[in-house]
């Protein structure tokens, strides 16, 4: 069989942040994947680039005042960096920001005009007159419109889980300006993908391009009516590429972003002296884009489309993975589990995380829960405790003589673990990294069991005993070996390692079929230490200093930026505050509420028998043990509101922007409960 020819990509980065251990379950998978493509002999490469354009780079560099160029270069500086510190290698990583891609997007554009599938119509959106541009929905905050609660976002409550249009809220305010936002009419072009639909019922249902779950999921949630129209122009101001035939108006971002995979290639074509038709206008390569579950209509619905209609390769695979929790959780700012790339890489191996995540992804998108605990006990147990020991006991004894001129007899357990190759390799190929995982440590442990029963130690210290010895260590090194070839997509650096060790690269996936005799054995120097669990607290009590006091809708980290988002309220006099009984209250009791998912029922007591029932929104943020007997301030003068799961007699008092930002009030030591807060 010829090598195939490969392209794989992973979803393009935004610029406006760093990378954390979320994306970096997307850069392995994709690495493993491209890795072990190779070792198979097959040609693969691996494109990537930062996602720049959009309001959020635009209104980042308003902030710091700086141009958005500086930023893109600095922050492709960091994404670059991070990456590599996790061992994924990238054949080219770009930015969407570049005359290739601007190019590219003129070009597709062009296409769908002349498919004739451009539709123009007017837009009304909310616009800050203040800061000049058009809002994106989480630009706009106000009341609820169903129940009333202030301060949510434009386009759903987080208090009581409604959807709505920003115009829909009460009192709407602009979160950049704090101006108030006025609708405003301008023209917009659309793409008319429902023209393609047959063309994309075919492409998502029956050619096997996306796991079926997908698949079923597409044809439930779009497939079932014609498709809308997409909406992809933006008035300016925008940070992005001007569309040529529209003066004034830019592309949306998500419509040059995917062009970017394009746009990368040929950059590394044109520096490789690659021809790049044969590979992105070509029946002879797979392409195959891995993404997040967050981001599939972009990529099986519109992407396809494009590609389809200007002519490009249309994708082989899209390849859908779940979203990272930690330790059950989202990734919470404030417990520290929220974790950038560069903080894990300064403290620990990289090459845990890439065995721990391999341990765990499979083809489906469900979530994958990176528990700390287990994440120590794996990697101790697995790769140091079956892995790494069975070279760190075996390869110092063979120091002296070298590995066997002939494979001595192992009882079958050589030829048994090579045969399992074929089905090792069949779970990398179809993404079920954990099944693999799990075959490859059942070998280890025969062969541990192996090295138990031989006692190679014991051999040393007896006389007359060095050919079995050399035996005995060959079979263990050679066992072992072919464990780290299969493992070689997912800890390339161990296996180079090994390669130093016994004197041949690990180069082959076939060189697990056939075992190495003869060579001489190098001094052994550690391959991998178990993990050290100080630094692995340290990274998650960084990670909590690194949170920003409160996390605004802009995701910024300057510490204007929670006073940007909610800007002070109008003036009021002292009469207007007086009405406002503020209380030092003591949390009697707090507990969980049957089917809600944000709010704690509180018992405060104010002094004497004077008690108030508060359910307050701020579940995500404490736990209900850690509230009971502190002090807080209440509202103690509230009207009551009646809510679904009961009355709420007032308010505690707390700052941050919600979620698991949220930061309850107390008053210094010495404040009894029922003192007024004046
Ligand atoms: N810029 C877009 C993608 C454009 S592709 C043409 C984007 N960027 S992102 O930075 O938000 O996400 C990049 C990828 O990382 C996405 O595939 C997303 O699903 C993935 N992840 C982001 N957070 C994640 C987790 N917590 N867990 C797993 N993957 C996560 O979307
Ligand atoms: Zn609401």
């Amino acid at each position: 069989m010829s090598p195939r020819r490969i392209l794989v990509t992973s979803a393009l980065p935004y610029a406006n942040g760093h990378l954390h251990i979320g994306h970096m379950v997307e850069h392995i998978q994709t690495d493993i994947w491209a890795r072990f493509q190779r070792l198979r002999g097959n040609r693969c490469i691996a494109m990537c680039a930062d996602d720049t354009h959009g309001t959020a780079t635009m209104i980042r560099a308003r902030q710091e005042g700086r141009r958005e160029e500086d930023i893109l270069t600095e922050m492709n500086a960091a994404h670059q960096r991070d990456l590599q510190a996790f061992d994924v290698a990238y054949d080219h990583y770009s930015s969407t920001h570049t005359e290739t891609n601007r190019e590219l997007c003129h070009e597709i554009w062009a296409a769908i005009r002349k498919a004739d599938l451009v539709a123009e119509r007017e837009v009304t959106q909310l616009y800050d007159p203040v800061e000049g541009t058009f809002l994106a929905d989480r630009f706009v905050k106000g009341t609820c419109p169903r129940c009333g609660s202030p301060d949510q976002y434009g386009d759903n409550c987080d208090n009581c889980g409604a959807t709505y249009t920003p115009a829909d809220l009460i009192d709407p305010v602009s979160a950049l300006s704090g101006a108030t936002p006025e609708p405003r009419t301008a023209q917009h072009l659309f793409i008319q993908i429902s023209k393609l639909q047959e063309w994309l019922e075919t492409w998502t249902q029956e050619e096997g391009n996306l796991q079926e779950e997908v698949a079923n999921y597409l044809k439930g949630a779009f497939l079932g009516e014609p498709l809308w129209d997409w909406d992809i122009s933006r008035p300016a101001p925008y940070f992005g590429f001007e569309i040529p035939d529209a003066p004034g108006n830019y592309w949306y971002v998500w419509f040059d972003a995917p062009i970017g995979y394009i746009a990368t290639t040929k950059e590394w074509c044109a520096e490789h002296g690659e021809d790049f038709d044969s590979w992105w206008r070509s029946d002879d390569v797979e392409i195959r884009h891995f993404i997040g579950k967050d981001i599939i209509y972009f990529h099986c619905l519109f992407w396809p489309a494009m590609v389809k209609t200007a002519g490009f390769t249309v994708p082989d695979r899209v390849q859908i993975h779940g979203f990272l929790t930690v330790n059950g959780e989202k990734m919470s700012k404030s417990k520290g589990t929220f974790i950038r790339a560069s903080t894990y890489a300064e403290h620990l191996d990289a090459q845990y995380l890439r065995y721990y995540y391999a341990s765990k992804l499979t083809d489906t998108l469900a979530d994958l829960d990176l528990v700390i605990d287990d994440f120590v006990a794996k990697v101790n147990s697995d790769l140091v405790g079956k892995v790494v020991n069975l070279a760190s006991r075996t390869a110092k004894f063979a120091k002296a003589s070298g590995l066997s001129a002939t494979y001595p007899e192992d009882g079958g357990l050589f030829a048994d673990a090579a045969k399992e190759g074929e089905a090792i390799a069949a779970d990398y190929e179809s993404c079920n990294y954990r099944r693999a995982m799990q075959r490859i440590m059942a070998l280890a442990d025969r062969a541990n069991e192996y090295v138990e029963e031989q006692q190679p130690w014991a051999l040393k210290k007896q006389e007359g005993k060095e050919q079995q010895l050399q035996d005995v260590c060959t079979v263990a090194l050679n066992l072992f070996r072919q464990i780290v070839v299969y493992l070689t997509p997912v800890l390339p650096r161990l296996s180079e390692k090994v390669g130093a060790l016994l004197n041949t690269p690990i180069e082959d996936w076939a060189e697990a079929q056939t075992p190495l005799t003869g060579t001489s054995v190098a001094k052994f120097k550690h391959l991998l230490t178990r993990v050290d669990t100080d630094e692995l607290a340290k990274i998650i009590e960084e990670s909590k200093e690194e949170a920003p006091a409160s996390v605004d809708a802009l995701a910024s980290t300057d510490d204007d930026a929670a006073l940007k988002a909610e800007p002070l309220a109008e003036e009021c006099t002292f009469d207007d505050f007086t009405k406002v009984d503020l209380r030092v209250a003591r949390v009697l009791k707090a507990e969980h509420v049957e089917g809600a998912k944000k709010l704690l029922k509180l018992t405060l007591g104010l002094g004497g028998d004077e008690t108030r029932t508060v359910f307050a929104g701020i579940k995500a943020a404490y736990e209900p043990e850690a509230l009971e007997g502190r002090l807080v301030v209440c509202v103690a003068n509230l009207a009551p509101r009646k809510m679904k799961f009961g009355l709420s007699e007032g308010m505690v008092v707390a700052a941050g922007p919600g979620g698991s930002d949220i930061f309850v009030l107390s008053p210094d030591d010495g404040a009894v409960p029922g003192q007024r807060v004046h």
